[in-house]
């Protein structure tokens, strides 16, 4: 069985672009790949500076997660920090890291662009993300168009460290499904937790109306026919219905009088239905924290030996195994 690795930053609260794009993907694989999944707080660190922010979102990402259906008796399930192994490999990598392979990294001015602190934690993140890929010697990556980039980082330094010091680590290959599409934020904008434009998973339903409310449409009059194909409150509706659904509202839109707060107010409720389950789920978590702290722990362990064989290998190849 082919392993299968991805993280997710704790930065904020997950929205549904998060799970459409992600997250539902990551769950289906837990069936046909052996999965491992992490909360990547390390990583979010760089953007993140206020403490008791970042323990709240780490372990509200986990019970989230967990609500959607990772299921940690199939998948093995972490937080990045609690396999603390990951920062040596980290260091290991660095030392053969080019400075140019990472001066290339377009994420890096990306992320100065938008206002971030130019921190060397910042600029040095591929070579963590490679080290998250390469411990547990993950075949497969699968990653948003955007971290691209970051896996030609981790192949080239899997082949470098196995060109010089042994076979060491498997080369990992890059999953990008150019078919998830982009889903559009409440602005038409990709929905991203930065831009302001973001429909959680999890809120209340007084800010779920707020957020689909403001769903920017255009100024067609009620009884003009409208265009479902450049519609954006069509395309998040389209997320929430199947085949029979869908065809009866792009009916609507083209062939009946249509007014678009209407179907803002049925999103809302198809929403508030969609994650309904998983929300109880979700609460149940939140107001019992030492269920979701035995599972992470439970999963610790299960990833720490995991990592413990890359390590070894990795402290003998490079001379940090000093005992004869
Ligand atoms: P954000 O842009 O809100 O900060 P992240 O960059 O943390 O989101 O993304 C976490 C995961 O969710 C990534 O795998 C990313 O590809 C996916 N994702 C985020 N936003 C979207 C979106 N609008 N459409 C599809 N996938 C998304
Ligand atoms: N950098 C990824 C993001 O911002 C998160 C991440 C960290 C990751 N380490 C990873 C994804 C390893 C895949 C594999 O979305």
């Amino acid at each position: 069985m082919k392993r299968i690795l991805s993280g997710i930053q704790p930065s904020g609260a997950l929205h549904i672009g998060n799970y459409f794009g992600m997250m539902k993907k990551m769950i289906a694989y837990q069936d046909t790949s052996d999965l491992f999944a992490f909360i990547a707080n390390y990583h979010a660190m760089t953007s993140v500076h206020d403490g008791e922010e970042l323990a709240k979102h780490t372990f509200e990402t986990a019970a989230t997660f967990l609500a959607l259906g990772i299921d940690p008796e199939k998948t093995t399930f972490w937080v990045q920090s609690d396999v603390a192994e990951v920062q040596e490999l980290t260091w290991a990598l660095s030392t053969i890291t080019p400075m140019g392979l990472l001066e290339r990294c377009h994420s890096y001015k990306d992320k100065i662009a938008k206002g971030l602190a130019a921190s060397h934690a910042l600029f040095a993140y591929p070579v963590l993300m490679t080290a998250d890929i390469l411990l547990f010697q993950s075949d497969i990556v699968p990653v948003g168009r955007d971290q691209k980039q970051h896996l030609e980082v981790a192949r080239d330094l899997a082949i470098k460290f196995n060109g010089s010091h042994g076979d060491t680590f498997t080369v990992p290959e890059a999953e990008i499904d150019d078919d998830v599409a982009i889903i559009p934020g409440t602005d038409g904008q990709k929905m991203s937790k930065s831009y302001n434009n973001a429909i959680d998973i999890f809120t209340t339903k007084k800010e779920l109306k707020k957020s689909v409310m403001s769903i920017v449409t255009d100024a067609r009059a009620i009884e003009e026919p409208k265009d479902p194909d450049t519609c954006n409150l069509f395309a998040l509706y389209s997320l929430f219905v199947d085949g029979d659904n869908l065809e009866e509202l792009r009916d609507r839109y083209l062939n009946h009088p249509l007014k678009y707060s209407d179907v803002k107010k049925e999103l809302v409720a198809l929403i508030w239905d969609y994650f309904e389950p998983q929300r109880e789920k979700r609460e149940h978590l939140l107001a019992n924290p030492d269920e979701v702290y035995r599972i992470l722990a439970d999963g610790a362990k299960k990833a720490r030996a995991a990592a413990a064989e890359t390590i070894e290998k990795v402290r003998r190849a490079t001379g940090i195994a000093y005992h004869v």
